[in-house]
């Protein structure tokens, strides 16, 4: 999830650029660059400062040509490549005569590289982009003009993009196009503009337009013409803006946890993305483990904390079922300090949002001088734990700003299962057309995760019916158990209210005893194999007078008939349920939260990301 932003027809391009990707950097701040047309050059500045990056290259532009009227701009959370100057945007052709920023994921970048390199050119960067204007300057060759030749280009582009070139050849020209991410266009007076995003633009111009998926866009001082990828002329969608800066920057919802929660569908597409073939091998790209490697591996060792804890537990049961692995899943804090056994046979995955968090990262180090071989989950390309593990599996969630981890908690949990796909293809455990069973399960994810969102006003009469209620139990078995465990932490942590989260069958050896009237048990009785033993757990504590709210599945009616309150969610597998019923779980802790008066986003006591033991 990077931002994009460019101008062209303006005196003062490059404070727009500026102003704009500073608006932008919620989107991703580990690198930012910008160029601009001069009268014979491309100037090209870019900086890699994490948060920094775009103040600096404010003070680097200090000395930038007078009175560019055109230029591009790109503040960049890295997917392929490090975060460090010569992979941040814009790139150029070799001619250095067509700059490009782009937000989104070139699923087919490996091979049109190997063409362009075929056809001499030289790649510079270790990004998906950096393909995209040497493919526009092929195309050139037989084209005439931008326009045509980056409409060639596309043709040749599986992926997902929003884009914006320039061209010294023809200096007021912005050639944009998208396809699955964000692009919106606008004029003022005889400035044009294109974004990724409303508050690049909001302090320029509220007259915008939507670019919808495979339209290219000519901006010209004044003039925004868009058409489709055949060259036909396309009516644009009017964006009507009510918002504010801020209010842009969480796309209008009230906090930044409701828009991360509303991204989900997008980031498990985006984890997904280029890592299917369609002869459905997993091609997990940066995993840097030999089909032999993997091979190798006797035993799984999954180590993390919270919520990245959470998504290991509900792969144990993938690894398991698919790939025939032992697995443990440990807290890292624990697996530091006690005495694993582990080998040149044991992959040990760290999952860490933040790639940064101590207890992962040195139980990380500690299994590497076990000799094991050490991956990392993680949501920051180039964290400590992706540096020092031997491969990494990044998650492309964006930055998350809540304190709460929502998206990259259903990101982290595909990559883990595409991981045990993987793992159950190298040790033919799984047959090609379950695999492909999974594969398909897994892309409808998407869709399924959309519909449990949209319930949300369900949700929230729920949480208006709870409002005075203290202590909750999260039940669930089987795959439902990390559910409960994360729909737990999600209430505790934002609403400050008791909650504790347990394995259903576990309730009679204790816990029942704390059950009375005034309780609630929230118990995920999803996924078919263990619905009928939760229900039974459900009978018990619903006779000890709790409050009983039930996540069931679409048309269950048995579950309805035990339920005080009902959060339904669409039907899936038992071993993909986690991704759709962690939603209503978060949606129940935010409302709850929210009828508190609290700050969802920045709960107290709490750090987005813990660097001490
Ligand atoms: O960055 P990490 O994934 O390593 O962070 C782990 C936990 O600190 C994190 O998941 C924490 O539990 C969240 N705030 C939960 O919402």
């Amino acid at each position: 999830m990077c931002g994009i932003i460019g101008v062209t027809g303006a005196g003062d391009a490059l404070d727009i650029l500026l102003d704009g990707l500073e608006r932008l950097e919620y989107r991703g701040y580990d690198s930012a660059g910008i160029a601009l047309i001069d009268s014979s050059d491309i100037y090209r500045v870019r900086v890699a400062d994490g948060t920094h990056s775009v103040s600096i290259l404010r003070e680097q532009t200090k000395d930038a040509p007078p009175g560019c009227v055109t230029g591009i701009g790109h503040t960049r959370w890295a997917t392929h490549g490090q975060p460090n100057e010569l992979n941040a945007h814009p790139h150029l052709d070799c001619a250095g005569d067509i700059a490009l920023i782009h937000n989104g994921i070139i699923e087919n970048y490996a091979e049109l590289a190997a063409e362009m390199v075929a056809s001499g050119h030289t790649l510079a960067s270790h990004t998906d982009t950096e393909v995209l204007p040497h493919l526009i300057e092929e195309c050139l060759l037989t084209s005439d003009g931008l326009v045509e030749a980056v409409r060639k280009a596309l043709e040749k582009v599986r992926g997902a993009f929003a884009i914006g070139v320039v061209s010294l050849a023809e200096p007021d020209l912005i050639v944009a196009a998208r396809r699955i991410s964000p692009l919106i266009v606008g004029t003022a007076g005889n400035a044009s503009f294109l974004a990724s995003d409303i508050p690049a633009l909001l302090e320029r111009t509220r007259d915008l337009v939507v670019v919808e998926d495979d339209q290219i866009v000519e901006l010209r001082p004044g003039s925004v013409k868009i058409t489709d990828l055949e060259g036909n002329p396309v009516t644009p969608r009017p964006l009507v803006v009510e918002w504010d800066v801020e209010a842009a920057q969480k796309d209008g919802y009230d906090d930044f946890m409701t828009k991360e929660m509303n991204e989900q569908p997008r980031v498990i597409a985006d984890t997904m993305r280029g890592r299917v073939e369609s002869s459905g091998r997993i091609f997990l790209d940066q995993l840097d483990l030999s089909r032999e490697e993997l091979a190798s591996i006797t035993k799984v060792s999954i180590v993390a904390c919270g919520s990245s804890y959470h998504a290991g537990l509900v792969a144990k049961y993938a690894f398991e079922r698919w790939a025939r692995l032992p697995v443990d899943v440990d807290i890292a804090s624990e697996f530091r300090y006690r005495d694993p056994v582990l080998d040149s046979n044991t992959l040990v995955i760290g999952v860490s949002q933040s790639g940064e968090t101590v207890d992962s990262l040195q139980a990380m180090r500690q299994a590497k001088q076990s000799n094991a071989r050490v991956v990392v989950v993680s949501n920051v390309v180039d964290s400590s734990m992706a540096r020092e593990a031997d491969g990494v599996l990044y998650t492309r969630a964006g930055p998350e700003i809540g304190v709460a981890a929502t998206k990259t908690v259903l990101a982290q949990i595909i990559a883990l299962e595409l991981l045990a796909l993987r793992m159950a293809q190298v040790r033919g455990t799984l047959a090609e057309g379950a695999v492909a069973e999974v594969v398909s399960e897994l892309w409808s994810l998407e869709g399924t995760v959309q519909e449990a969102l949209a319930r949300d006003e369900d949700v929230a009469a729920v949480a208006r019916e709870l409002v005075d209620a203290r202590d909750f139990f999260f039940l669930g078995r089987h795959a439902g158990f990390p559910t409960a465990l994360e729909g737990a932490l999600k209430l505790k942590e934002i609403s400050y209210l008791h909650a504790e989260g347990y394995p259903a069958g576990e309730l009679k050896h204790g816990p029942l005893a704390v059950i009375e009237p005034g309780c609630v048990v929230v118990a995920v009785a999803t996924g078919g194999e263990m619905k009928e033993k939760i229900l039974s757990n459900v009978s018990e504590v619903k006779a000890r007078g709790a409050t009983v709210v039930l996540v069931a599945e679409d048309g269950d009616t048995q579950a309805a008939s035990l339920a005080d309150y009902l959060l339904m969610v669409p039907r899936t597998s038992t071993l993909l349920s986690p991704v759709k019923d962690i939603v209503p779980l978060q949606q129940l802790a935010y409302h709850l939260a929210r009828n508190r008066g609290l700050d969802v986003d920045r709960p107290r006591n709490l750090a987005k990301t813990v660097t001490v033991e």
